[in-house]
This record gives structure tokens, C-alpha cells and sequence, in this order.
């Protein structure tokens, strides 16, 4: 989800990447975009991934994939067995976009590419189909528009974490958040979260807000893309956590200290490639949380991560992705 890694966002409002807000830039509410659409086959999401990747790069931000079972919405759903890719990039973009994407899907006889102008107020419309992804009846990811109401509705013991969707990869819609939010609300309902967090890949920095709002209390989330770390400063504060949580872009091998909690929401290969920075920041007594990972790539993972004193204690899976939970046992055990 390169938005900025692996995988996609599912659709709006199940579980959709917000398209790139243009919010980023002085001079972006100029710009013009457009919308690149994607007709590929439904078929195994690790032939998808490079098409995948190819999206985030050319649209850090998000973008949207549909099947046949879209909700209704202004135009019926992509054939069965097909997939719609929906990606927006700003006009100056557009050329190497459809370049890099049209090789992307080159190997599926039959997929298509077309571009369109988005007219202006697409983004209000938009807004329309971004509704809050509730992790818990106590925790609930809301975009800015819905916050008030989704506050109303719920319970004194509710927490919000108020996101603005597009700044980079990480709205609570996409199951490998949602899965690493479960757990963090699990830990802090029991009031078992730990006193450090460590986030690794932290994107808007939804985690680490999560758990800080769920009781952690110092909280640090590291990210190799500036935008995001930007973003996560921004949601930290608009949360009211800015005390309690610091983003750095330093690559995770500098990261000094252990942590009681590391989660990792990032594709598997760059887990991989991470992983003996990853083991090395869990305390004893710690959990390290992966996410990031589709199913096929559970024991892929579980066998790289066990050994080195950590110990793999669970896997949760959501769609076709999975949380795998490992545990450094405490000093003396
Ligand atoms: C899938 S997003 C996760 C965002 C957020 N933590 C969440 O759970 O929704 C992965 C994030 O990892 C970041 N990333 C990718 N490779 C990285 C690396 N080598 N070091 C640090 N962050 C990385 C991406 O920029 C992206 O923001």
C-alpha cells in the first residue's frame, strides 16, 4: 500500500482508499485532475499486487478498487469477475501515469485503460461515499464531515480518530488497518497497552493516534515517506494527542530503544526486508504486531519472524489479509 504501500483500499464506502485530496499543495485547489479507470480480472491478488504497487506510485494518495458487488452508485458495477481500478492524478501527472499503468496490466488480454476529466466539486461529491469505519462500538475512524454526528451517536466512552482522508495511506477503511486498530482498542479496553508504542509505516498516523487515544503514553511513528510523517503530525494534533505521539521519517534501523508494542502495517516484502530492525525494537514482555500480509503470505512471514526470541501467538484475518501477533516472553521466563 505504497499510499503509501502495499496493497488497496477497497472500495467506498466497504473499505475505499480516499483518492489523493490535493489539500497538500498551495496551489493544488488549481489543479486539475483526472480519473484513470482500470477494467483488469479478478484474479489472484499477488498477480494484482504489481499493478498495486504501480497505483500507489502514481497515486501516493489512494485509490479506489471495485468488483461486482459495489453498492449502487452513479453507474452499475464492473462486470463479474472483473475489477474497476479507479486512480486520480493531477493533468501534469497523467502521461507517465498511464504510461506505468498501462504496462501494469499489458499481461490480461482484454483490460482496459481510459482517462476522464473530473468536473469541478468531484471531491464534494466524493465526501458523499466516505463514511466512518467503526473498529469498536468505543472506536470509531471518522473523516472531519461525519465526526460530530458519529460523537453524538455513540456513548460517553467513545473515541474518535478523526482522519482527513487523502493525506496518506491510512483511514481505518482498508482491513489491514482495521485489524491493527482491533487489536490496539483489544490491549487498552483491558487497559494491557503498552506504556511505549512504536508504528512503523504510519502513514496518516491512525495507529498511533488509536493508540494513544486507547491509553498508551508515549507513542512514536516513523514513516519513509515525508507526506505522511506531515500528516501524521497534523492528525496527531488535530486529535489531541500531539503531546503523547512524535512521527520521524528515520528509517527503522535508527530508531533507538524497545518498545512494548511494535505494529507494522507495510507489504510483506518490505517486512521482510525490515525484519531484524522490527525484532530488535520489542521488550521483553513485548508485541510485535505485522500487518500488511495477505492470507497466502502467512507462513512466510510467521517463519521469518519466529525464532530470535519471539514467538508467534496469533494470526486475525480480515478479507484476504491477516494480522500475525508474536510475543517476546519477559526477562527471566
Ligand atoms: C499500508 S500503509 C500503513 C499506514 C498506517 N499505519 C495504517 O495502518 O493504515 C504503509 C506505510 O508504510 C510506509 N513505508 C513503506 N516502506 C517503508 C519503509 N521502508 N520504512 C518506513 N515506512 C515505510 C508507507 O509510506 C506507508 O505510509
Amino acid at each position: 500500500m505504497k499510499a503509501r504501500t502495499s496493497g488497496r483500499e477497497r472500495q467506498l464506502p466497504a473499505g475505499g482508499h480516499a483518492p489523493r485530496e490535493p489539500g497538500m499543495s498551495d496551489s493544488a485547489d488549481d489543479l486539475v485532475w483526472v480519473e484513470l479507470r482500470l477494467l483488469v480480472p479478478e484474479t489472484d491478488p499477488l498477480l494484482l499486487e504489481p499493478l498495486d504497487d504501480a497505483c500507489m506510485q502514481v497515486a501516493p494518495g489512494g485509490f479506489v478498487v471495485e468488483g461486482a458487488d459495489v453498492p449502487p452508485g452513479d453507474e452499475p458495477p464492473p462486470p463479474i469477475g472483473w475489477l474497476r481500478y479507479r486512480v486520480y492524478v493531477g493533468e501534469a501527472e497523467l502521461e507517465g501515469a498511464r504510461l506505468l499503468l498501462a504496462a501494469a496490466i499489458a499481461r490480461w488480454p482484454g483490460a482496459e485503460l481510459t482517462a476522464t476529466s473530473l468536473p469541478e466539486g468531484w471531491r464534494d461529491r466524493w465526501k458523499k461515499w466516505f463514511l466512518p469505519v467503526e473498529i469498536t462500538e468505543d472506536l470509531v475512524v471518522t473523516p472531519p464531515w461525519h465526526a460530530e454526528r458519529v460523537r453524538a451517536e455513540g456513548g460517553p466512552e467513545r473515541q474518535l480518530i478523526v482522519i482527513e482522508p487523502g493525506m496518506a495511506f491510512g483511514t481505518g477503511q482498508h482491513e489491514t488497518t482495521f485489524v491493527c486498530l482491533e487489536g490496539i482498542a483489544a490491549l487498552g479496553r483491558l487497559g494491557a497497552l503498552p506504556h511505549d508504542v512504536l508504528d512503523v509505516g504510519c502513514g496518516t498516523g491512525v495507529l498511533a493516534v488509536g493508540a494513544a487515544l486507547c491509553g498508551a503514553q508515549k507513542v512514536h511513528g516513523v514513516d519513509n515517506d515525508p507526506m505522511a510523517v506531515r500528516a501524521a503530525h497534523v492528525n496527531a494534533s488535530d486529535n489531541g494527542v500531539a503531546a503523547r505521539v512524535t512521527f520521524a521519517d528515520t528509517p527503522i534501523g535508527e530508531v533507538d530503544g524497545v518498545y512494548g508494542l511494535v505494529v507494522a502495517n507495510i507489504m510483506t516484502h518490505i517486512l521482510l526486508a525490515m525484519r531484524d530492525a522490527l525484532v530488535a525494537r520489542v521488550a521483553p514482555g513485548g508485541l510485535l504486531m505485522l500487518s500488511g500480509i495477505l492470507r497466502e503470505q502467512e507462513e512466510e512471514i510467521v517463519d521469518a519472524f519466529s525464532g530470535d526470541g519471539l514467538m508467534h501467538i496469533g494470526t486475525i484475518a480480515r478479507g484476504g489479509w491477516v494480522r500475525i501477533d508474536l510475543a517476546r516472553p519477559p526477562l527471566g521466563a
